[in-house]
């Protein structure tokens, strides 16, 4: 049987190169990081032309989702089989896209971002892909925006301002279905949840208590996974 590989992650440009090089400093093993790709599930034409898109044009491009965290959010939502999923932080829209690949047929994502910039760049790859009819995006403050989104949420990807992870969490907690899932992203910030943080350091401080908090919680199963930047998956009960 012939493997099919998608082009080695090399192909992207220098940017995207130091990128790499600096998360491996930050202890993440690249060889395996690279491997566990490899393997995974072929990732779509039109994340690899976003993915390049992103790391040429758009500042801080550190912040889009990888290759692998992409493959993995596709999966677990097509576990869920959602019909509204809540995205806080959309970037430009490869999570989004990850994500909506597991809708049921009636399947909706709101997807958040406060940055108007970001705007044209999400909304031609939503209307380039086959999920345009079924993307709401909304340009706002989060916590604004958030009490206008109807529930029961099935599926929530918090990928947003780090100081207000607990803020969102608790924002979305009741309007989640029992069985729902809430997936929170950067919950090892680059590693520095390991040490103590600085006290001027007010995100580390805010993810190292918003981590204690649901592992903590009661009303949910969690686990954290040191995927990439850290990934913590919680189960409504
Ligand atoms: C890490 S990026 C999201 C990455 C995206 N989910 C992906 O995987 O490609 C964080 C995004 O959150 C947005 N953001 C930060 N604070 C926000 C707020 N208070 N309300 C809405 N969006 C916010 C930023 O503009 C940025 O685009």
């Amino acid at each position: 049987m012939v493997m099919q590989f998608q082009p080695s992650l090399n192909v992207l440009n220098m940017q995207y190169q130091k990128n790499n090089t600096q998360l491996a400093s930050e202890g993440i093993n690249q060889d395996w990081f690279t491997y566990a790709t490899e393997h995974s599930d072929i990732v779509p034409e039109i994340l690899i032309e976003l993915e390049k898109e992103t790391y040429q044009k758009v500042l801080q491009p550190r912040m889009i989702c990888d290759r692998l965290q992409g493959r993995f959010l596709s999966l677990i939502s097509n576990l869920v089989k959602a019909n509204t999923i809540v995205e806080i932080g959309t970037y430009t829209g490869y999570s989004t896209l990850s994500l909506a690949e597991g809708f049921t047929d009636n399947g909706k994502i709101h997807t958040i971002d406060c940055n108007e910039e970001l705007v044209n760049i999400q909304e031609r790859f939503f209307k380039k892909s086959k999920y345009s009819h079924k993307i709401k995006r909304h340009l706002g403050k989060a916590i604004d925006v958030l009490t206008k989104i109807e529930g029961p949420y099935d599926l929530v990807f918090i990928d947003a301002d780090k100081e207000n992870y607990i803020v969102y969490f608790e924002n979305v907690f009741p309007k989640m279905r029992k069985g729902g899932l809430i997936i929170s992203d950067n919950v090892m910030w680059s590693g520095k949840v390991l040490s103590e943080a600085n006290p001027k350091d007010s995100k580390t401080i805010a993810i190292k208590r918003f981590n204690k908090k649901l592992m903590m919680d009661h009303r949910i199963q969690t686990t954290l996974l040191p995927l990439r930047d850290g990934l913590t998956l919680s189960r409504i009960l």
